[in-house]
């Protein structure tokens, strides 16, 4: 989507937004899939409110870009325009025991951030690819450990009541890749209240957890991470490996041959290859087992 709206376009230098005009997801993605469109990058999060407000009146279909590493999106000019907030100077602040985030830094780069200042309890999440605000809002988890737990408060646009709000960690509901957020929320900020920790007792739980990943996991290829959620007390990916299913391709939308819940672009992938090897996949397994899988990854597709 080109965007055209000259009440809209004349707003965003005093808004501090900066316009990219027709960007490519599939470079801002990690699976490298996508299509492109217009990306308003947003520098001061007080502006959110008045930009959204603005789109809306203008009847322009939005949705916020994150660090792009869950994300399935479909091919050709989207429909909507993309927000994306930009990076600050200083995304990680510290007093005593409670890490100040800004939800677009780099979740791997703030459990080590965290991790020098002897705060730990995050290091099940360091090889976990993606912005802080996606890890919330999906309550990132890996190795027994789960961002949710840590969470004091966070600072949020609430689509509901067009403001942004602090809302406590109390009230929201952190659930297996789930939480009680609105779909439209967007993520500013969150306070993490963190076990003190030695550093060296840290990193080296870092090592082991990098070490377990590397060892199961396609580190190096493009990937949004396991496609399906595991179904209660058993394994995507072990279901699907017993299938005989590792190395099943439609197009260049491949699964890996290293973990079976991982499907990687191999090449050119198009979107339709990864959606119709999820559906291939999720038939296999559904006709075996009796299970229908969830995807774990968001689809942004018309399909
Ligand atoms: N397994 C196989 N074959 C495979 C993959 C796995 O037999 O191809 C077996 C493993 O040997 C193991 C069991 O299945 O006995 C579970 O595998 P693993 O430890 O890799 O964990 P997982 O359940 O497949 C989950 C999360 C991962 C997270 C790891 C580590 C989901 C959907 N996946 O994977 O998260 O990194 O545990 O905690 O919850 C993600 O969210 O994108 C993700 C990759």
């Amino acid at each position: 989507m080109r965007l055209s709206d000259p009440r809209l376009l004349a707003a965003l230098p005093e808004l501090g937004v900066k316009r990219l005009t027709g960007a490519s997801i599939a470079e801002r993605t990690s699976l490298g899939i996508g299509g492109a469109t217009d990306i308003l990058l947003i520098r001061r999060h007080a502006s959110l409110p008045d930009l959204i407000a603005l789109l809306d009146d203008g009847g322009i279909p939005h949705r916020l870009l994150g660090g792009g590493t869950n994300l399935l999106v479909q091919d050709g000019e989207l429909p909507w325009a993309l927000l994306h907030l930009a990076h600050s100077p200083q995304e990680v602040r510290f007093e005593g025991r409670v890490a100040h985030v800004d939800a677009a830094a780099d979740l791997g780069r703030t459990v080590t951030y965290c991790a020098k200042h002897d705060l730990g309890g995050m290091e099940g999440l360091i090889g976990v690819p993606g912005s802080i605000g996606g890890a919330l809002r999906m309550n990132a988890g890996a190795y027994g450990t789960q961002i949710g737990t840590w969470v004091r408060e966070v600072e949020m646009y609430r689509a509901a009541s067009g403001r942004i709000e602090i809302l406590s960690g109390d009230a929201i509901r952190f659930e297996y890749r789930h939480t009680s957020f609105a779909p439209d929320d967007i993520m500013l900020a969150v306070e993490l209240e963190l076990p003190s920790i030695p550093y060296a007792e840290i990193v080296q739980g870092i090592r082991v957890c990098n070490e377990k990943r590397r060892a199961s996991q396609p580190l190096n290829q493009k990937s949004a991470g396991c496609i399906f959620k595991n179904p209660p007390g058993a394994s995507a990916g072990r279901m699907i490996d017993e299938l005989g299913l590792k190395g099943f391709a439609v197009g260049d939308a491949r699964v890996s041959d290293r973990h079976a819940n991982f499907f990687i672009n191999a090449g050119q992938a198009r979107c339709s290859d990864m959606l119709a090897l999820i559906a291939q996949v999720r038939e296999r397994v559904r006709q075996a087992f009796g299970v229908e899988l969830e995807t774990e990854v968001i689809l942004w597709t018309n399909a």
